[in-house]
């Protein structure tokens, strides 16, 4: 079994990214989950997930239980350690820096020698206290009622889990932030909101993914970086030679992207959403991120024509979607023949809330 250690603001949707590079996600704490099985190079590639390690228990969230499940532990390792201790959100009140030195020194009773600078292994020791969000509990992925065992919804957790870290997610957004990238316009997405929906598509080496309505192209550069080959379509040619501009920028490059994968092909038009001059099933995943009513410019359409008819082209394009918008469209999903797989509602600030609805 594996860690997970989640980062942003909304467990849910950091377990459903997670999924995409790990089996069995379920989440056990605040920004803790567990897996069945990871696949490391994809782990590199979350946003929203930073580590995951080789679990070697879980606990109380107090250091004494922590020192009695490492003394109890099987250790199939041998070489330097060191510990890194964490207290998420600050919530369970261990002393983490009290937490490396004891648990590094029952590593050292074990026959472990300590190397703070290049260690062989590195043992995470996570703390978790607080409440499972209730919504955190919807959904497919924590249908498995033998996985629910001491949980209610919104119970309260106190959880130590220690594992030996496996993988670790290349945290290089700040590279890619809106503002900085050679084409830039207000409404661009978060590369961390962008990268996730792209691992929720389903990008990776191999797969085509769509975004019908790709703006300055955020959504493509990230699933591009994953290794997917990407399409972008946008019906204003400033945002299709911007895209273009973005997508060369990040793309075009011999060496393989900072998770090490080579970076995908792409291809940007300008071309409508609702009637997409692109072959039936010619991408595997389509991504979009709707306009907001008080935003864009919504050329021709009244928003919820855009909306729909973007979702019937995107359902006769592809086999998956993921949108992302202001408001929930999943009436219009189900209309333009899409089943709901999963739907994420945050809260950004006092006038928007974002939805993300997964669509199959
Ligand atoms: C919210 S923005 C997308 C932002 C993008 N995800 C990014 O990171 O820059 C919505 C985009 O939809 C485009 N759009 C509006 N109506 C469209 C249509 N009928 N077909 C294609 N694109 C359209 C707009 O030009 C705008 O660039």
């Amino acid at each position: 079994m594996y860690l997970l250690e989640l980062g942003g603001e909304d467990d849910a949707f950091a377990a459903r990214e997670a999924a995409s590079a790990a089996t069995g996600v379920d989440l056990v704490g605040p920004s803790v989950a567990l897996a069945d099985a990871i696949v490391p190079e994809r782990v590199r590639g979350l946003a929203y997930t930073h580590r995951a390690s080789d679990l070697l228990g879980r606990t109380d969230a107090d250091l004494t239980s922590a020192r009695t499940l490492l003394e109890a532990a099987t250790l199939e390792r041998e070489g330097s350690i060191a510990v890194r201790a964490t207290d998420v959100h600050g919530e369970s009140g261990v002393d983490t820096e009290r937490a490396e030195r004891e648990l590094g020194q029952v590593l050292v009773d074990r026959g472990f020698s300590v190397d703070l600078e290049d260690p062989d292994h590195v043992l995470r020791a996570v703390f978790s206290a607080g409440r499972l969000e209730a919504d955190a509990l919807d959904g497919d992925l924590f249908e498995r009622e033998d996985r629910r065992d001491g949980r209610a919804e919104g119970n309260a957790v106190s959880i130590c889990a220690l594992g030996w870290l496996a993988a670790a997610s290349v945290r290089d957004f700040g590279a890619r932030a809106p503002t900085d990238k050679p084409f830039f316009q207000p409404g661009s997405m978060d590369p961390l909101l962008a990268r996730a929906v792209a691992n929720i598509a389903g990008a990776k080496a191999g797969a085509t993914v769509l975004d019908p309505m790709c703006g300055t192209g955020g959504v493509l550069v990230e699933a591009g970086l994953l290794g997917a080959d990407v399409i972008g379509t946008d019906a204003q040619a400033k945002m299709a030679a911007g895209a273009r501009t973005n997508l060369e920028h990040f793309l075009e490059r011999d060496e393989p992207s900072p998770t090490g994968v080579s970076r995908g092909d792409w291809h940007v038009g300008r071309g409508d959403a609702t009637r997409l001059p692109l072959p039936d099933d010619s991408a595997d995943a389509v991504v979009f991120d709707a306009p907001y009513g008080r935003q864009s410019k919504v050329e021709t359409h009244r928003l919820e024509d855009l909306v729909s008819g973007a979702l019937a082209q995107a359902r006769r394009v592809g086999s998956r979607a993921v949108v992302v918008a202001d408001r929930s469209w999943a009436s219009e999903a189900r209309e333009a023949g899409w089943e709901l797989e999963a739907a994420f509602e945050r809260r950004v600030h006092r006038s928007l809330t974002r939805y993300v609805l997964v669509l199959e």
